[in-house]
C-alpha cells in the first residue's frame, strides 16, 4: 500500500509539472495565463504555487500518464483520472481549468483544485479523498507558509486559493486555506502545533462570518488565541486588495483584527438602530448570549460590565440573565 502511495504522488507531481508547463509554454494556456494576469498573479506566484493549466482535452494527461508507464487504475484511484460508465475507458478529471496543485506537509503534491475560467459550475472543482488526500487533515499552502508562521507566531486562516496567494502578494507570507470545507478539529490541531495564535480572514458575506464563528470555537477549544479581520461587505480578501492595495490590507485588516467577543459584539450591532427598544434588547439578549459561552470569569465579568455602562443597566440583572442563558445551553 505505501508503494501504491508513493506511484500516486509520482504522477501528482509530474502531472503539477506537465500542467505548469502547459499555462507557461503552450498556446492552449495563454487564455489562462490572461485570465491570471487580469487578475493579479505574477510571474513570481505562478512559478511559487506551481499554478498550471488543464487543457481542454479528454485524454492529454491519460495519455501523458500512459507513457510514463503508470497504472491508470492508480491514477483513477488517486484522484486523476476518471472512467467511461459504459466501457471503463479512462478520461481526464481536469480539463479546461486552471489548475492549483495542493501539498502535504512536505511539500509533495496530493491533489489539485482546479478553477473555472470565468463563471460556470463547478466554479472550483477538487480532487476527491483519496488514499494521499484527507481534506480535512490538510491546509492549502501549509508547507510554503510554515517558516513565517513561526518567526511571527501567527498564523492567517483563509477560505481559499486565491486569497492565500493574494495575501502572499501583499507580504502575508504566513497564510494557509481550509479550502471550502469548515475548519476541523485535526486542522485546528496541525495549527496548534505551529502557533499560539491564528487570525481567521474569511470572506464578509453572511456563510464566511458563520464560518469564522464556527472556526473560532473549534480553534479556541484547541487551545489557539483566535482574533478574526474584518472587512467591508462582501468582499474576500483578494477582492479587497485589488480594490484597496496591500499596505491598508495589512493595515486596515490584518493589523486591525479584533477578538473574537470584539468581533462579535460589532457584527451583532451592524443594521440594528440600538435606540429602538425591541432591537436594543435583541442586541443585548445575542451578547448575553455570547458572554454566557465565555469560559473565562474574568472575560465574563468585562463585558457584562460593558453592557452594564453602554445601556444603564444593572449588573446584577445582567448577571442573573448571564447565568440563566449559560443554564439553558448546557
Ligand atoms: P469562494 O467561492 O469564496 O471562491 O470559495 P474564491 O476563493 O473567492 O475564488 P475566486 O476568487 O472566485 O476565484 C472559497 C473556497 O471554497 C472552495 C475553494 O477552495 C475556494 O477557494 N470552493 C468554492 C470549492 O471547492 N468549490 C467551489 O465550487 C467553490
Ligand atoms: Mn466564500
Ligand atoms: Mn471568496
Ligand atoms: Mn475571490
Ligand atoms: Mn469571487
Amino acid at each position: 500500500a505505501s508503494d501504491n502511495r508513493a506511484v500516486m504522488t509520482d504522477a501528482h507531481e509530474l502531472l503539477a509539472k506537465l500542467y505548469h508547463h502547459y499555462l507557461l509554454n503552450t498556446e492552449q494556456g495563454l487564455k489562462a495565463l490572461e485570465y491570471l494576469k487580469n487578475r493579479g498573479f505574477t510571474d513570481e506566484v505562478i512559478s511559487r504555487f506551481q499554478i498550471g493549466f488543464a487543457p481542454d482535452s479528454w485524454d492529454a494527461a491519460t495519455n501523458f500518464l500512459k507513457r510514463r508507464k503508470f497504472s491508470l487504475g492508480l491514477c483513477e484511484k488517486a484522484g486523476l483520472l476518471g472512467t467511461r460508465d459504459f466501457d471503463g475507458k479512462f478520461f481526464d478529471r481536469f480539463r479546461n481549468r486552471i489548475m492549483f496543485p495542493i501539498w502535504d506537509r512536505n511539500g509533495k503534491v496530493i491533489a489539485f483544485g482546479g478553477r473555472i475560467l470565468g463563471s460556470g459550475e463547478p466554479k472550483y472543482l477538487n480532487s476527491p479523498e483519496t488514499m494521499l488526500f484527507n481534506k480535512g487533515n490538510n491546509l492549502y499552502a501549509m508547507h510554503l507558509s510554515r517558516p513565517q508562521m513561526r518567526k511571527k507566531e501567527q498564523a492567517v486562516l483563509f477560505e481559499g486559493y486565491v486569497d492565500t496567494i493574494a495575501a502572499w502578494r501583499a507580504g502575508v507570507e504566513n497564510g494557509v486555506a481550509t479550502l471550502g470545507t469548515s475548519l476541523t478539529e485535526e486542522q485546528a490541531k496541525l495549527l496548534k502545533r505551529n502557533v499560539p495564535s491564528v487570525v481567521i480572514c474569511y470572506d464578509s458575506d453572511n456563510a464566511g462570518v458563520e464560518a469564522a464563528f464556527r472556526a473560532s470555537s473549534i480553534l479556541q477549544k484547541a487551545g489557539v488565541n483566535v482574533r478574526i479581520a474584518q472587512m467591508p461587505d462582501g468582499l474576500d480578501p483578494d477582492d479587497y486588495i485589488q480594490k484597496f492595495g496591500t499596505e491598508k490590507f495589512n493595515r486596515d485588516v490584518i493589523g486591525a483584527s479584533l477578538t473574537v467577543m470584539a468581533f462579535k459584539i460589532q457584527y451583532f450591532r451592524r443594521g440594528k438602530n440600538l435606540n429602538d427598544e425591541g432591537e436594543r434588547m435583541l442586541y443585548i439578549e445575542e451578547i448575553i448570549k455570547e458572554i454566557s459561552r465565555l469560559s473565562n470569569a474574568v472575560e465574563k465579568d468585562h463585558y457584562l460590565r460593558q453592557l452594564s455602562d453602554e445601556f444603564n443597566l444593572s449588573l446584577e440583572a445582567l448577571k442573573q440573565q448571564q447565568f440563566l442563558t449559560a443554564k439553558q445551553q448546557k
